[in-house]
């Protein structure tokens, strides 16, 4: 089978690792891929969002199915365009693709299918929101309903404060479109868990547990990132969470898609809030997480590829997929100043020496190659040095001595990714 991976991220990486492996696959694609992708398939240069480009590539190349990575390329179509063309996406369709495109359609589904989440109001005018905000009481949340790169979800300690975030959005425009509508909602209390499930646009597989660790900083401390670590299993997802998400959150939602017109197909990416009164929904994302992809490929037994195609086939319903008991933990090396501005081009050295750590893999975030055949670094987050182990303990502790030999004066990296679970 000929395959392309679209995106150039660790997820990226991990997928392309995890399919390069598999023996139907005959030839491998990545675009734009990185330097650490480009040891497991052909890096070709085409933006994730040039949906043009990669579906006249795909057709000229026989690509038999594409695996979209990132969210940009799914709100822009690049699924139904490519089975309009007959070639297998797996990634939901533009339609689908706006459970993660709108916070106000999701809480809306979640009501018609009684599916646990915080109680809310979505409003377009101050007026009513503040309303809202005073009848509730803070803590309360205020969020853009559409894309703002994650930024656009505010927790306000006081209704003051929520009062001015909603001038903020629908008044001064601070997320532009995405902002121009809201949703005010209820903050819930408990312990945050993400939820992957493959979907074939009715019967949803569960997928191994993983967590990541969203802030920059030890202890959990500092601003919002993509995700600075990640392990996985996460001891907080019991099997018997796992059932309760599977049937009160992920299967409702995957009827009710299909009921809506806007059958469901890819990989469901649920982030819960694991409450006293059970498991709530806070969000849905429409694709794998960056770095909880990492760890879920690492400790994948069986291969990947059929289920990505059972999944684009709607034949999921039995589909069986078995895991390695072992552990897996990542740490995201990102460049010094991140999530901030930060500097591009530094130097990387140590990467073969890493590599020979015991049970260590690196996938690479944002690299690249420089004339001289020095790897640099070229984004935010750079590194993805992964470990497995029979603890998260081991997988953490090799993970780190992986890290202590990479030499990178340009980046940094959390300390203590894990530490929920050790
Ligand atoms: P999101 O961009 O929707 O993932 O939200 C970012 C983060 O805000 C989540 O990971 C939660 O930590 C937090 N959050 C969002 N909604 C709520 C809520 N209703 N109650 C408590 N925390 C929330
Ligand atoms: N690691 C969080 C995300 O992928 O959104």
């Amino acid at each position: 089978m000929r395959v392309l991976v679209v995106g150039g991220g660790g997820r990226e990486h991990a997928l392309c690792w995890t399919i390069s492996g598999s023996p139907l696959v005959e030839k491998l694609w990545c675009a734009p891929g990185n330097a650490g992708i480009a040891q497991d398939a052909h890096c070709v240069d085409i933006s994730p969002e040039d949906v043009d480009a990669l579906v006249r590539f795909s057709l000229e190349n026989k690509v038999e199915l594409v695996v979209i990575g990132p969210e940009a390329p799914l709100v822009l179509g690049l699924s139904d365009r490519l089975r309009e063309k007959g070639i297998r996406a797996f990634g939901p369709s533009a339609d689908a693709a706006i459970l993660e495109g709108s916070k106000g359609y999701m809480k809306d589904l979640c009501t018609r299918y009684n599916i646990p989440t915080a109680s809310y109001g979505r409003f377009t005018e101050p007026a009513p929101a503040k309303a809202f905000i005073e009848d509730r009481g803070a803590p309360i949340v205020v969020k853009a309903d559409g894309l703002a790169a994650g930024k656009g979800v505010i927790i306000c300690e006081t209704v003051d404060q929520a009062h001015q975030v909603v001038d903020e959005m629908l008044i001064g425009g601070a997320f532009g479109e995405a902002g121009a509508e809201i949703v005010v909602e209820e903050f819930m209390e408990g312990v945050e868990a993400s939820f992957f499930a493959l979907v074939d646009g009715e019967n949803a597989l569960p997928l191994a547990s993983a967590q990541d660790h969203k802030r920059v900083g030890d202890g959990d401390t500092g601003p919002n990132t993509g995700g600075m670590g990640a392990y996985s299993p996460a001891p907080v997802v019991t099997d018997e969470i796992v059932d309760i998400v599977m049937e009160k959150i992920v299967l409702p939602t995957v009827a009710g898609m299909k009921a809506d017109g806007k059958p469901y197909q890819g990989v469901l990416y649920a982030g819960l809030m694991l409450t006293d009164d059970g498991p709530k929904l806070v969000e849905y994302n429409v694709r794998f997480g960056d770095p909880e992809c990492q760890v879920l490929m690492t400790r994948l037994m069986s291969d990947l590829v059929p289920a990505l195609i059972a999944a684009c086939d709607g034949e999921l319903k039995d589909f069986d997929l078995r895991w390695f008991d072992e552990a897996a933990l990542t740490v995201v090396m990102a460049s010094n100043g991140y999530p901030r501005s930060y500097e591009k081009g530094t130097i990387i050295g140590g990467l073969d020496k890493a590599g020979k750590i015991a049970g260590a893999l690196i996938f690479h975030a944002g690299t690249s190659t420089n004339e001289t055949g020095e790897t640099v670094a070229t984004g935010g987050r750079v590194l993805n040095v992964t470990a497995n182990g029979d603890s998260i303990a081991q997988a953490q502790e090799r993970a780190y001595k992986a890290v202590e030999r990479i030499d990178w004066p340009g980046g940094f990296c959390r300390r203590d990714i894990g530490w929920q679970a050790i």
